[in-house]
């Protein structure tokens, strides 16, 4: 144990040193000081320094992530010393707001106390935003992503609406505490309608969606040390919403109606009508961003970001790791560059992990 900790920790400084230009005076400084930590509590402490680069790097690891070319435009908000539910609620509300930034999303991870033996801090929610979702006699109501975790709310006393996009609320547990609840306050919530450049009868279909994706329930692992509760976020690639959140089976299922209104032959297979309409869902999805002046990126543009991000890496002498089956978007997978070459994916650390699910 503590001597993969020891291990783990002289990798990570040393790499972490080595990109930031340290000297070796003061590699050797603070990998003394860590040792002696560790040898002396059974933990060590990052430095502000090093938090924000194995935030960065963990980004930049993340296999299954087109998006990592801003790997180093990540804001790291240090919450460590926060100490209590409420804090770490404020702390999250601060998260959504200045993530949000009315529209102009800035890519940002709030990191809060490492785990340890003593203490665990935990964000139950998937996602800090995310639809309920409610299952009933007629299937389900919302989003059944989130069925199970939406019982959960509601075993703990959240009021269901049961609407088709309700936000869920925070759940906070410090330890083995009865874990605290909060809605978020509907000032901090930034969605956006749906509707079509040219088919006007699009709106009536009332879809929406959330402008930023904060996942909450993953690890942040760095040096050895892990980081139960450290949300991020960066921006949607339009596929995220428009080819799978709406448009999956066993999400908002919307193709067979879209197709429906779009008048297309949905008996059969060989009129592509699920092709059309998940295009013109797409085009809907990236249009209604766009007007709204919220960022968003469509799946040609993150491929040809994420080739500039493989040069530059390649420049640099690093060698680019991925997940080839997520990597390619989910529509026109072929039409990018990523369908035609084969990825290694290899797990290195810092990275973001999934953790149980504690409930
Ligand atoms: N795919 C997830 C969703 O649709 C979000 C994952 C993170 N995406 C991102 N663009 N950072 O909600």
């Amino acid at each position: 144990m503590i001597n993969d900790l020891l291990k783990e920790a002289e990798e990570f400084i040393r790499s972490c040193f080595r990109e930031l230009n340290k000297t070796e005076q003061e590699l050797e400084n603070r990998l003394d000081e860590i040792n002696q930590q560790i040898l002396s509590q059974g933990y060590y402490g990052h430095t502000a320094v090093e938090l924000e680069y194995g935030a960065k790097v963990a980004w930049r690891n993340s296999n299954r992530c087109i998006g990592r070319l801003f790997w180093d435009h990540l804001t790291v908000i240090d919450k460590r010393s926060v100490n209590t539910e409420e804090e770490i609620i404020e702390a999250l509300f601060e998260h959504i707001e200045y993530a949000t930034n009315k529209g102009r999303i800035r890519p940002t991870i709030t990191i809060f106390s490492q785990k340890a033996p003593n203490k665990t801090v935990r964000i139950w929610n998937h996602q800090l935003v995310r639809y309920a979702g409610y299952k009933t006699e007629q299937g389900v109501l919302g989003d059944p992503h989130s069925v199970s975790f939406t019982e959960t709310c509601i075993n703990l006393g959240w009021e269901p609406k049961f609407g088709k996009f309700d936000v869920l609320p925070l759940v906070i547990q410090i330890n083995e505490n009865h874990p605290k609840l909060v809605e978020i306050p509907e000032i901090l919530l930034l969605d956006v309608p749906i509707r079509h450049p040219q088919y006007k009868w699009f709106e009536d279909l009332n879809l929406k969606w959330y402008a930023v994706p904060i996942i909450s329930d993953m690890i942040l692992e760095i040096g050895g040390i892990t980081y139960s509760a450290a949300p991020f976020n960066g921006w949607y690639m339009g596929t995220e919403i428009g080819a799978r959140n709406l448009a999956d089976e066993l999400r908002y299922n919307m193709l067979p109606q879209i197709g429906n209104l779009m008048e297309l032959d949905t008996k059969s297979n060989i009129s592509l009508w699920k092709d059309r309409a998940l295009l013109e869902l797409n085009t809907a999805v990236l249009h209604s961003f766009k007007e709204d002046g919220v960022s968003i990126v469509d799946h040609h543009t993150a491929a040809q970001q994420f080739k500039k991000f493989e040069e530059k890496e390649m420049e640099i002498g690093r060698s680019v790791s991925g997940d080839w089956t997520w990597l390619i978007p989910p529509l026109a997978p072929a039409t990018t560059h990523i369908f035609h070459k084969p990825y290694t994916n290899e797990i290195i650390k810092p990275n973001y992990f999934y953790q149980p699910k504690p409930y």
